[in-house]
């Protein structure tokens, strides 16, 4: 697939920088954020996820076992059907368009050279979502140069998506916690992991911070996710602040 158009950051991404830090400080304070963090629970929301691999089948079964009901999808929906089985009742596959048809809220888990193609097939229905949770990673030596180029120009893969998804209600969570290891890490004893989240969408970020909690992980509002690794909340915040 083509890479997206190239571009230069601008004044839109500074005021746009600018909107997610106060975002961040708005929530800081806000009885919104404060009761999704504090209170998960409430009615069921369907969820879909585009794309269904490693990530995405491990993020969807969670939500799913957490009583969520869960529609899989990716290119391939004809071959989800293990992950279907072992996700529970409560999952089920199909393609992308009746995934987002089907949902409330919605996964993206996919390769980072795939989101350009899915805004384009998808974009209106994906703006028209109250929460697209944003897992997918630019990643260099993967993906190809002229894209990871293209995500730093824009300031980073939270603007770059912003870019190739006009108008979604998008938040960063996830992205660096290895597929592998959710299951084990969701409701461990003791503290909880941490997920960094970023956005500047107050009432995404609730429902986001809602069900991270839900599937037993502590949300942790910050306007960049570059923290790689499992940690705890506090220590999420004591690296954000050393952070330029
Ligand atoms: N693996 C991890 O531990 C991990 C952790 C954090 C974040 N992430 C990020 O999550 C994303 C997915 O990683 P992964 O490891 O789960 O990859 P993966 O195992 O290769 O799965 C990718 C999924 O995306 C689907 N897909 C690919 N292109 C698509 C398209 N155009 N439309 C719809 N579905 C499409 C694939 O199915 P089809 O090919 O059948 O369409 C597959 O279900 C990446 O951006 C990665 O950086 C991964």
């Amino acid at each position: 697939m083509s890479s997206p158009q190239l571009a230069q950051p601008g004044r839109r991404d500074a005021l746009r920088l600018a909107a997610i830090a106060a975002a961040y400080l708005a929530m800081a304070a806000s009885p919104i954020a404060a009761a999704a963090q504090t209170a998960p629970g409430g009615a069921p929301l369907k969820i879909a996820t585009i794309g269904a691999g490693r990530e995405g089948g491990a993020l969807g079964t969670l939500f799913a076992k957490a009583g969520h009901p869960v529609m899989f999808s990716s290119r391939h929906p004809e071959q989800l059907n293990d992950l279907v089985a072992a996700a529970g009742p409560l999952a089920k596959a199909g393609t992308v368009a009746e995934a987002i048809a089907f949902a409330d809220v919605v996964l993206l888990v996919v390769p980072y050279p795939a989101v350009e193609q899915i805004g384009k097939d998808h974009g209106k229905a994906l703006a028209a979502k109250p929460l697209v949770m944003d897992i997918s990673n630019p990643i260099a030596g993967r993906d190809p140069e002229d894209l990871i180029k293209w995500v730093e120009q824009q300031g980073g893969a939270a603007l770059a998506t912003a870019k190739l998804l006009p108008g979604a209600h998008l938040v960063r969570a996830f992205n660096a916690i290895n597929y592998a290891k959710l299951p084990e890490l969701a409701h461990r004893q003791g503290e909880p992991v941490g997920v960094p989240i970023a956005g500047d969408d107050q009432n995404a970020l609730a429902i986001a911070s809602r069900l991270i909690k839900e599937i037993g992980f502590e949300p942790v509002l910050n306007v960049r996710t570059p923290l790689a690794g499992v940690h705890t909340p506090d220590e999420i915040r004591q690296i954000a602040a050393t952070l330029k």
